[in-house]
């Protein structure tokens, strides 16, 4: 299920790519990690010799080479290919890399440059750069008149850059920390930078907190550079918008620098600093675009984040003491869906869910009865055996739980593993009666942890059942009542 989950969110990106390593392991890790992107119209070789067939029988968007291989080498291949396909781009990866043989590869073609072993983020970051959108643009471009090869390239790279920066921000997940940290990383990555932080900007005080800072050694960053550099932030600051600053004499700043404001409804709320190109060349206006792209984006993501979580808070706080009502009526005490939440979590932890996944069904688990408002108390409240009529309302629980949720549209994805809380494995569930993978994943998961808590708690119908009886009843009750895998990861988690 998980799994299905994943390949439906990887878009299929049928880029032909050629991987040519003579170490296999290697060359496995490389196609591994471009199929986990999306990336499937791969081929390999273990040379360049073998490369350059392939290439002669076969057109190549990219071509991902080492350098060192018996026979025909990475550089040799480089050169060979221009012969036989002039648009073919190409990655150079070496365990070595020294200054001139980067150049020299760039020099003959080469497109960009990995060092050995190698980031895989930084990998795809380079791979996406090279490939998303290069054929989509290449046709716009080259319909204009006179623009020469070398500025269609040009443009392709600068728009591909700012297509990955939109995509990365778009399908961003996780809290401000992670967002700042991402931040940081893809504006090193974008603009080849090597020491950039984010400070935030305390107005009160005139500070700016250091709050990730990436730099071959931090303390020097926050002792000396940052007070060097705190006037250039202030104007940042007082002018709310991105600096470029060439400077051949000034220590900190040379031969260039760029910080970017970090903005929330207007008010500053942060800056990003951005020093040193690795080939220490100059900051151009295309890396300074860049840079406020990325810090508008995150920005942005933040501002919804915040705003999404101020309303959700509330109005998860409303739900909770209507929740609370419920139960206590129900003769379960407070901490029935405390319990189902936190057991919930643990199964959903087992089984390598999603974070949001995991948040999500933290909510429905905590929302999940909430539809037994709806029952009349001499049901609800019944000590003996309930009639099948009886029963037949109290069924009615699920479906009232996700109509009352329904106005809320931000419990779109729980309102889903409300209504199928009591579906079964076999089928004889309600209220669709969904059997096996029909019924949501996270619902079964809610299923298994809701039976159990019950089971251990005394109800109105019969006392509370041992722990290790509760669990022998799960056990009974795999393939039938509950999904086995999901029991398997309870009883694993107990
Ligand atoms: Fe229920």
């Amino acid at each position: 299920m998980m799994q299905n989950l994943q390949v439906e969110e990887i878009p299929r990106l049928n880029k032909r790519i050629l991987v040519v390593d003579d170490y296999p392991p290697t060359r496995q890790l490389i196609i591994d990690a471009l199929n986990q992107a999306g990336y499937y119209a791969i081929s390999e070789a273990e040379n360049g010799q073998e490369a350059l067939d392939k290439c002669a029988e076969n057109h190549f968007e990219l071509v991902i080479s080492d350098v060192m291989m018996p026979g025909m080498g990475g550089m040799e291949l480089l050169n060979r290919l221009r012969e036989v396909s002039s648009d073919t781009s190409i990655i150079i990866i070496t365990a070595h890399p020294a200054v001139e043989l980067a150049v020299s590869a760039m020099k003959r073609g080469a497109v960009d440059f990995l060092k050995k072993p190698f980031n895989i983020d930084d990998f795809l970051l380079k791979v996406h750069i090279h490939l998303d959108e290069n054929a989509r643009y290449k046709k716009e471009i080259k319909a204009q008149s006179g623009i020469n090869e070398i500025q269609i390239k040009d443009k392709i790279r600068e728009l591909s850059v700012h297509g990955y920066i939109y995509d990365s921000f778009e399908s961003i997940e996780g809290d401000n920390e992670y967002i700042f940290n991402k931040l940081v990383d893809l504006s090193l990555n974008v603009v080849d930078g090597e020491e950039c932080a984010l400070l935030l900007f305390d107005e009160e005080e005139g500070l700016f907190r250091p709050k990730v800072i990436k730099s071959h050694d931090r303390k020097i960053y926050e002792s000396r550079t940052i007070p060097a550099l705190k006037q250039i932030f202030q104007e940042v600051v007082t002018k709310r918008r991105a600096l470029m600053i060439h400077s051949s004499e000034h220590q900190e700043i040379a031969p260039s620098l760029i910080c970017a404001p970090l903005m929330i409804r207007n008010n500053i709320f942060g800056i990003l600093c951005i020093r040193k190109k690795i080939n220490r060349e100059s900051f151009t206006s295309k890396d300074l675009s860049y840079i406020i792209n990325l810090t508008k984006r995150a920005s942005l993501n933040i501002e919804n984040q915040m705003l999404y979580e101020s309303i959700y808070s509330n109005v998860l706080d409303t739900f909770r003491s209507l929740v609370a009502s419920v139960q206590v009526r129900d003769h379960y005490t407070e901490e029935h869906c405390l319990r189902v939440r936190d057991l919930s979590a643990k199964i959903a932890e087992e089984m390598q869910c999603s974070d949001k996944e995991i948040e999500s069904l933290k909510i429905a688990a905590i929302l999940h009865d909430v539809g037994k408002i709806a029952i009349p108390d001499h049901i609800l409240l019944k000590p003996g055996r309930l009639t099948a009529e009886e029963f037949a309302v109290i069924r009615t629980h699920s479906e009232a739980g996700e109509k009352i949720l329904r106005p809320i549209l931000l419990f779109d994805q729980e309102r889903r593993i409300i209504l199928h809380h009591h579906e079964r494995w076999d089928g004889k569930g309600y209220p669709a009666g969904l059997k096996g993978e029909e019924s949501p994943f996270l619902s079964r998961i809610l299923m298994v942890a809701d039976s159990f808590d019950a089971m251990t708690n005394t109800r109105p119908y019969r006392p509370a059942m041992n722990l290790d009886y509760a669990c022998e009843e799960l056990r009974k009750n795999r393939d039938l009542q509950f999904d086995g895998r999901v029991v398997d990861a309870f009883l694993k988690q107990i």
